[in-house]
């Protein structure tokens, strides 16, 4: 694949390409974090300063990258993660990510803040998908919102848990971003046009948003857990305290995140965060991790650390942002290829082979 001439071999070159089609506010919700990006950066400088340890000789002639995950069976250990708005970055939103997500094998899981409805991207998805849910300011709104996706099929649920407020997400303000005319939260649309399509934020350093909980706790959680009948999902943990907790109430995985640096800025990064929260939970439910992935070496990374899989944010909208479904599935397949070829490289035929032994201990 090749834009303006110039190939796109590699994540780095979709993400130029992003950046040199959108419309400036659109890349700057896209790429920016919180306050300073410190979180953001140190999500990549954590996986460049780590050092593999590969083994000679073992014969990787069949690498076998699949795997069951919360009742499905994946072809390889790399998911779209949640995220919002989509109709930014093509005119089809997450029908789009769909085309492009079911061409490339990779599980998607949908946003609450897509900009279309749940129901009319499960109706298009010939696989399972997933629907990630930010808990609502009133419990009988949430409700609707999980009967909905239940009743459209959903094979799992995500409850995302680290953006009670908003943080002060400096670039998209000064680049003035604002929801485009016909793009509106979809499944939030039977709370009215006024929550549906509510600026993105609503009067500049807005601390609350109207369509995120600032008060939910974890009896909140156990509730999630009573009306959930398919697996539920905690994302945006950094603490082996709260993974534990979240088992309690009855979740069946852990997704280790910090929003892609788009939540509390100077948080660590979730590969830093990872290895203590995999010892915790001491492999009672499958633990994730998210940000900064952008090569097969850090995927491998990952899970040499314990992850079952690793989700993308950035890189899949770049994708979408330069080449629509055909993007999508372009930047699922490097990352799958490069995971393979360190496979190879590293002397690991099966995830079951990627341990902690293959990274280099100083
Ligand atoms: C543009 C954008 C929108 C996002 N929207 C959501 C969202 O609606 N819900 C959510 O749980 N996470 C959201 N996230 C966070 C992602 O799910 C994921 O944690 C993060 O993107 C991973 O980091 P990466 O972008 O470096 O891969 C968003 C991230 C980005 C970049």
């Amino acid at each position: 694949m090749e834009i303006n001439g110039k190939p796109l071999l590699m994540v780095h070159d979709f993400e130029q390409a992003a950046r040199d089609t959108l419309p400036h506010n659109a890349y700057e919700y896209l790429e920016g974090g919180v306050a300073d990006d410190l979180t953001v950066r140190e999500n990549r400088t954590v996986f460049d300063r780590m050092h593999l340890n590969p083994q000679a000789l073992v014969d990787v002639s069949k690498l076998d990258t699949s795997l069951d995950l919360f009742g499905m069976k994946l072809a390889f250990p790399v998911l779209l993660a949640p995220t919002g708005y989509h109709k930014l970055f093509h005119p089809d939103g997450e029908l789009e990510t769909l085309r492009g997500a079911e061409a490339s094998g990779a599980h998607f899981m949908t946003a609450c803040f897509s900009t279309v409805a749940y129901e009319e991207i499960a109706s298009a998805a010939t696989r399972p998908l997933s629907f990630q849910l930010y808990l609502q300011p009133h419990r009988e709104h949430t409700k609707a919102i999980v009967d909905t996706v239940l009743g459209a099929g959903c094979a799992a649920l995500c409850v995302t848990v680290d953006v009670p407020v908003n943080g002060p997400r400096d670039r998209e303000l000064r680049s003035g971003f604002g929801l485009p005319e016909g793009a509106e939260r979809s499944n939030l649309s039977f709370l009215g046009q006024s929550l549906a399509h509510a600026p993105h934020r609503p009067a500049g350093r807005d601390i609350y948003s109207p369509v995120r909980a600032p008060n939910a706790t974890w009896s909140e959680l156990q509730w999630l857990r009573s009306v959930t009948p398919v697996p539920l999902i905690i994302k945006g943990l950094l603490n082996p305290e709260e993974a534990e907790k979240a088992i309690d109430c009855g979740c069946d995985g852990v997704i280790v995140s910090n929003h892609g640096g788009r939540s509390i800025d100077t948080a660590p990064a979730a590969i830093t965060a990872l290895p203590r929260i995999v010892q915790r939970v001491r492999g009672r439910v499958p633990v994730l991790v998210d940000g900064g992935i952008r090569r097969g070496t850090d995927v491998f990374k990952c899970l040499a650390l314990g992850a079952k899989a690793v989700l993308i944010g950035r890189p899949y909208l770049y994708g979408l942002a330069v080449a629509g479904a055909a993007g999508v599935a372009r930047v699922v397949e490097i990352l799958r290829t490069e995971l393979e070829m360190a496979m190879g490289l590293m002397g690991c035929a099966r995830l079951s082979d990627i341990t902690a032994a293959r990274l280099w201990q100083p």
